[in-house]
């Protein structure tokens, strides 16, 4: 099964191209965390009230889903190797890029988890339900005194607000690295991570792309 998996993904990825999979993972939850950085700021100043509280439960039933695709996401990813492209060298900036990538995981589930208790730490938690739709559990933190909870409560806000930040500035960093890459470079990162384009219908006609050179063995995509 897995080594099937892998056979039909090294299909794309030894065109330079993240599989169907990779790429749907990637631009479905690239919009949920924009949507949720918009949205939880957007909440954060809302008087103390109902709406607030709604907003929060919107922001949870959009968040924790993350949770599960971070989950699923990280699963397909060290079972499926990504592929290697124009712009993976043995510099310092593949390496940033990388390190970009690891970040990205780490608030793909620092943000839903620190959500998560932050809402079951609170005195009086409200429902939780997954996408709006599926109940879901609160953190066994019931037992705990309030100077537990509160701890707690502070530990996970920070760490939120500290994750959010973090994101604030490496979403740049990716966005205009994949914009130079592509624009400037014209390395085939980008289009790797866009649905296929039929070399017919291709309005960069094939010169226009330059690799670059030299490129490192294809390991990664071997793996
Ligand atoms: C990738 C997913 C998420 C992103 C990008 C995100 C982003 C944000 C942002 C921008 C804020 C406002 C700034 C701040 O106070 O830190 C915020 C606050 C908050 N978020 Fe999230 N969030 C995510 C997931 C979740 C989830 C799943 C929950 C709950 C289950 C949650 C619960 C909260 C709460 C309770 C606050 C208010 C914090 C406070 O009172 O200071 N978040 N989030
Ligand atoms: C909206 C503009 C965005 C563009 C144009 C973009 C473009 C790209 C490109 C071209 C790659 C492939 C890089 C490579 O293989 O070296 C990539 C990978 C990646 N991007 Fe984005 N991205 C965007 C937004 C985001 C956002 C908002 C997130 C996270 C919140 C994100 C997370 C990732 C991750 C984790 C990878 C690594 C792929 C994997 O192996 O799972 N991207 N992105």
């Amino acid at each position: 099964m897995i080594r099937a998996l892998r056979e039909w993904a090294r299909r794309h990825t030894e065109r330079s191209r993240y599989s169907p999979v990779g790429v749907a993972f990637h631009w479905i939850m690239a919009f949920l965390v924009l949507f949720q950085l918009g949205w939880g700021y957007y909440t954060s100043w809302i008087p103390a009230g109902g709406d607030k509280l709604y907003a929060y439960q919107v922001h949870s039933a959009v968040g924790l889903p993350i949770l599960l695709l971070a989950l699923a996401r990280f699963a397909w990813r060290l079972l499926i190797p990504g592929p290697m492209n124009d712009a993976d060298t043995q510099g310092w900036q593949s390496q940033f890029a990388y390190a970009i990538h690891y970040v990205f995981y780490i608030a793909f589930f620092g943000l839903p988890l620190t959500g998560w208790a932050m809402w079951s730490a609170t005195a009086e938690p409200g429902p939780l339900y997954l996408a709006g739709v599926v109940p879901w559990p609160q953190l066994p933190f019931d037992q705990l005194s309030l100077e537990q909870s509160w701890r707690i409560m502070q530990a996970a806000e920070t760490i939120h607000f500290w994750l959010v930040i973090t994101l604030l500035i490496v979403i740049p960093l990716h966005v205009g690295a994949a914009l130079k890459h592509h624009f400037w470079d014209r390395h085939d990162v980008l289009r790797g991570m866009l649905p296929e384009i039929p070399d017919a219908e291709d309005p960069r006609a094939a010169p226009q792309h330059r690799p670059r050179e030299p490129r490192i063995p294809n390991e990664k995509a071997a793996g």
